[in-house]
């Protein structure tokens, strides 16, 4: 079960979440802002986006569609923020297929890492000015159990997974003295509408078995957002540089 949720916990603030057009960011977009923040939900189908504010009328939820690895997007999500970023949270991502070294071809290598983390970086790069002229802020960024071990996933999604982690401790050293806290969190399976074909025989024969036996059950996305805001709230002052698993165990294994 989910705690509910903390009214004006972000009450004043300004938050951007990518990838809010469904699962972990749709469930981040709107808990931040009913409690209390005007929030900034990018992704790149405009339809999902209108289904958000659709869904949740009374809340104060602003949109912005493009492709988050394309520059021009990151530029228009912060503008959105009008100066003032509080909170981002860094959801965005895409699977791999599955795809081992010997199988992976450049363009799903490019699109993953373009997608789950240089657009993450320049998302960051752009804001953290903003949250420092502001006295800080709080960044959380979604890396997963591909982040953790070599056997989630194929090898763009698992490096770049382990990429966020890199990212998110290095801005959390850099940026503590002026107020800004950096943390991750890692999901294990979650509900969601993202899309994972297992397009290599081999990964099916060696990450099936370890899915089928080990592997705990799936999560919601509401519990991975509670754990999201919980690290972009005051209550996690003295927080920063962990990544923080949400999978029910998994990582314990
Ligand atoms: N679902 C899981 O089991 C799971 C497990 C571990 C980590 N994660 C991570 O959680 C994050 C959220 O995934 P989810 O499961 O909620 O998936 P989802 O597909 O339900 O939601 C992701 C959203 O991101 C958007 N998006 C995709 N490409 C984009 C782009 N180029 N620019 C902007 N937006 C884009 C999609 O349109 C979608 O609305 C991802 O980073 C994913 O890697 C998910």
């Amino acid at each position: 079960m989910v705690t509910p949720v903390t009214p004006n916990r972000f009450a004043g603030q300004t938050a951007i979440v990518t990838g809010a057009g469904s699962g972990i960011g749709k469930a981040t977009a709107v808990r931040l802002a009913q409690e209390g923040a005007r929030v900034i939900a990018g992704d790149v189908l405009p339809a999902r986006l209108q289904e958000l504010v659709d869904q949740y009328p009374d809340l104060d939820i602003h949109t912005v569609d493009g492709d988050i690895s394309r520059e021009d997007t990151t530029t228009r999500l912060v503008a959105a923020a009008n100066n003032r970023i509080d909170v981002v949270a860094n959801v965005a991502g895409v699977m791999d297929g599955f795809l081992p070294v010997a199988e992976v071809d450049d363009a799903t290598w490019e699109r993953v890492f373009g997608i789950n983390i240089t657009g993450m970086m320049r998302l960051c790069r752009a804001a953290v000015p903003i949250m420092a002229a502001g006295g800080g802020g709080a960044i959380v960024n979604v890396t997963s159990e591909a982040g953790l071990r070599g056997g989630a996933a194929g090898v763009a999604y698992t490096a770049s997974k382990h990429a966020v982690i890199g990212l998110t401790r290095n801005t959390s050293v850099m940026y503590s003295a002026q107020g800004i806290r950096c943390n991750a969190v890692a999901p294990g399976g979650v509900q969601t509408n993202i899309e994972a074909p297992m397009l290599s025989p081999l990964a099916g024969s060696v990450l099936g078995p370890v899915f089928q036996h080990v592997v705990p059950p799936v999560a919601t996305a509401e519990q991975l957002a509670a754990a999201i805001t919980w690290l972009a709230s005051p209550d996690a002052a003295n927080i920063t540089g962990v990544v923080l698993a949400s999978d029910g165990g998994w990582s314990a294994l």
